[in-house]
């Protein structure tokens, strides 16, 4: 008699997860199905995955996680149209298969960039006209902002390549494949740290001058039982709803441990830890309440401790950031968010 969590927030908000492919069958699809709405996928949609090569979209993962979404009535979210990391190095090599970055001729360099853009409106028009009408809401870009780079955007081979074109060119590709119920999102992690919220800030600002469509910010907070401040966090939506902009959770997962920390906890979590989250998990649901207005959805990255990549990444040990546990069950930051007069 678990209460459904999706339920839970059912005036407030849509509640996703992040999935692979093998999470539509068996318990896995079970506690999906009764707990999200949402549903996003952890890597299937990715550049590499779509199209390892120029030309040769492979769509079997993503249109089974479409089709899982449907029949069990949940959104679905695209994630993610461009990106550095996952994605075919094949993108950036000119005509003659040389890497572009390494040109130096400036006349070949305009060429090059001219090609990438093209291989780009075409990935993007192919992808979001499949999917128009089963798909609303889309990271098209991910994590272009670096404060310690050159003017604040991370030096990918996109940006060294192509500038900021590369961005405006994905979202008009997109707005023109998907139209105008297409929700637009520019994605990032650490978008309550002030550097990197006032960059993307000021990117937003001038590309939307531009006319460059952009509906919302899509905030990755993968956070920690320690940090950051849960004000931080609403003040950053606060700050970009002023550019009339939607903000969205898409990737919610808490670590145990604080970042630079070496530990690892292996079988033995202590009580005082999973409690911590559990009353982080509480503040940090009542500020998105409170925001409802502010705040489009609350998308978890994974659905249970059995899945996450904070397992292999950035050190190998044992994770525990989502509400339900290695065998499937509700945590005590379930009850925090749910209910919390039954919290143990
Ligand atoms: O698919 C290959 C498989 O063929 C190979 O045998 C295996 C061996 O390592 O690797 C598999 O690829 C892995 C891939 O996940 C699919 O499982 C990669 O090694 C692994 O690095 C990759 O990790 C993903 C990571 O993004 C890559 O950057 C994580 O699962 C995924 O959770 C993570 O998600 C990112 C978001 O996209 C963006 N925001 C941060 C978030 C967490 O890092």
């Amino acid at each position: 008699d678990l209460p459904s969590l999706a339920k839970a927030f059912a005036d407030y908000f849509p509640i996703g997860a992040a999935i692979e492919p093998s999470h539509t069958s068996g318990l896995k699809a079970e506690l999906l199905k009764k707990h999200v709405n949402m549903l996003v996928a952890e890597n299937v949609m990715k550049p590499d995955a779509i199209q390892p090569t120029e030309g040769n979209f492979t769509w079997g993962n993503a249109d089974q996680l479409v089709a899982f979404a449907k029949q069990n009535g949940m959104e679905v979210r695209f994630h993610t149209l461009v990106w550095h990391s996952q994605v075919g190095a094949w993108f950036f090599k000119d005509s003659e298969g040389k890497p572009m970055i390494d040109e130096t001729d400036l006349a070949k360099r305009e060429v090059n960039k001219k090609l990438l853009l093209k291989r780009l409106d075409t990935h993007v028009r192919t992808i979001v006209g499949r999917y128009k009408d089963d798909i609303k809401s889309w990271d098209v870009v991910n994590e272009v902002i670096e404060p310690a780079d050159p003017d604040g955007i991370r030096a990918s081979d996109w940006y060294k390549i192509s500038g900021t074109a590369y961005i405006e060119t994905a979202f008009r590709a997109a707005r023109e494949a998907g139209g105008l119920d297409a929700k637009l999102y520019i994605n990032d992690y650490g978008t309550d740290n002030p550097a990197k919220r006032d960059r993307l800030y000021e990117l937003i600002k001038e590309m939307l001058g531009k006319g460059v469509p952009i509906d919302g910010v899509g905030h990755q907070t993968h956070i920690g039982i320690y940090g950051p401040d849960i004000a931080d966090i609403i003040e950053s939506m606060q700050k970009y709803s002023e550019l009339g902009l939607d903000n969205l959770v898409t990737e919610l997962d808490m670590s145990i441990y604080a970042w630079n920390d070496r530990r690892d906890y292996g079988a033995e979590i202590p009580d005082e830890v999973i409690k911590l989250q559990a009353n982080r998990y509480r503040e940090l649901f009542e500020a998105f309440k409170a925001n409802k207005d502010l705040l489009k959805g609350v998308v978890f990255w994974g659905i249970a401790d059995d899945h996450t990549w904070l397992s292999s990444f950035p050190m190998k040990r044992t994770e525990a950031p989502l509400l339900f546990d290695q065998q499937l069950h509700a945590k005590p930051a379930f009850w925090a968010i749910v209910d919390p007069s039954r919290q143990p």
